[in-house]
C-alpha cells in the first residue's frame, strides 16, 4: 500500500519544500530590505507584519511538512543505511535552525523593535541558496 503511495509522498514532499525554500528566502529578502534601512520605522514594522503573517501561516507549516514526509520516505525506503540522507541532513537541520532565527526576527521587528542597519543582511539570500543546492545535488545525484 505505502509502496504505490511513495511516489505520491515524494511529489508531495518536494512541493512542501518549493514553499518553505520560497517563504525562507523571502523573509531573509525582507528582513534585508528593512534592515538595511530602506524604510521609515513604521513602514518597516507594517512590512515586517506581512513577512510574519506568511512565515506563520506558511513557510513554518511547510518545513513541519517536508520533515514529516522526509522521515516517512527516509523510513520506507530504507535510506538511513546510505550517506547521502544523513549528509543532506546536516544542511537541512542548519537551514531548518536559521528558519527559527529568521521567525523570532521577524516577530520581533513586526512587534515595533528597532532594525539593525549595520551588517551584510544581503549575504543570507545567498547563503540559504548555496545550501539548498548541496540538498537538492545529494537528494537527486545521491552520490555517496
Ligand atoms: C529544505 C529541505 C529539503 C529539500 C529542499 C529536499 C529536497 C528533496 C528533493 C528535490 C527530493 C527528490 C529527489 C529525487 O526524486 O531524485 C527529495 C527526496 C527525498 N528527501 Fe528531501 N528535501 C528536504 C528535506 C528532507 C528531510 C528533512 C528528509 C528526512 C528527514 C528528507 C528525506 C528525503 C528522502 C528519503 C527522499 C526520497 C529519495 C528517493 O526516493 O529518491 N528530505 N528531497
Amino acid at each position: 500500500m505505502l509502496v504505490a503511495l511513495y511516489p505520491w509522498l515524494k511529489a508531495a514532499h518536494v512541493a512542501a519544500a518549493v514553499a518553505f525554500v520560497g517563504g525562507l528566502l523571502a523573509g531573509a529578502m525582507a528582513l534585508a530590505a528593512v534592515q538595511g534601512e530602506r524604510f521609515p520605522p513604521s513602514a518597516s514594522a507594517a512590512f515586517m507584519r506581512v513577512a510574519r503573517a506568511w512565515d506563520r501561516r506558511v513557510t513554518t507549516p511547510a518545513i513541519l511538512l517536508v520533515w514529516a514526509l522526509g522521515l516517512t520516505l527516509a523510513l520506507q525506503g530504507h535510506w538511513f543505511r546510505s550517506v547521502w540522507l544523513p549528509a543532506k541532513l546536516v544542511v537541512v537541520l542548519a537551514i531548518s535552525a536559521w528558519h527559527g532565527v529568521q521567525s523570532g526576527t521577524l516577530r520581533r521587528l513586526a512587534g515595533g523593535a528597532p532594525t539593525h542597519p549595520k551588517g551584510r543582511h544581503g549575504l543570507v539570500p545567498l547563503a540559504i541558496l548555496a545550501a539548498v543546492l548541496a540538498i537538492v545535488l545529494l537528494a537527486v545525484l545521491k552520490p555517496l
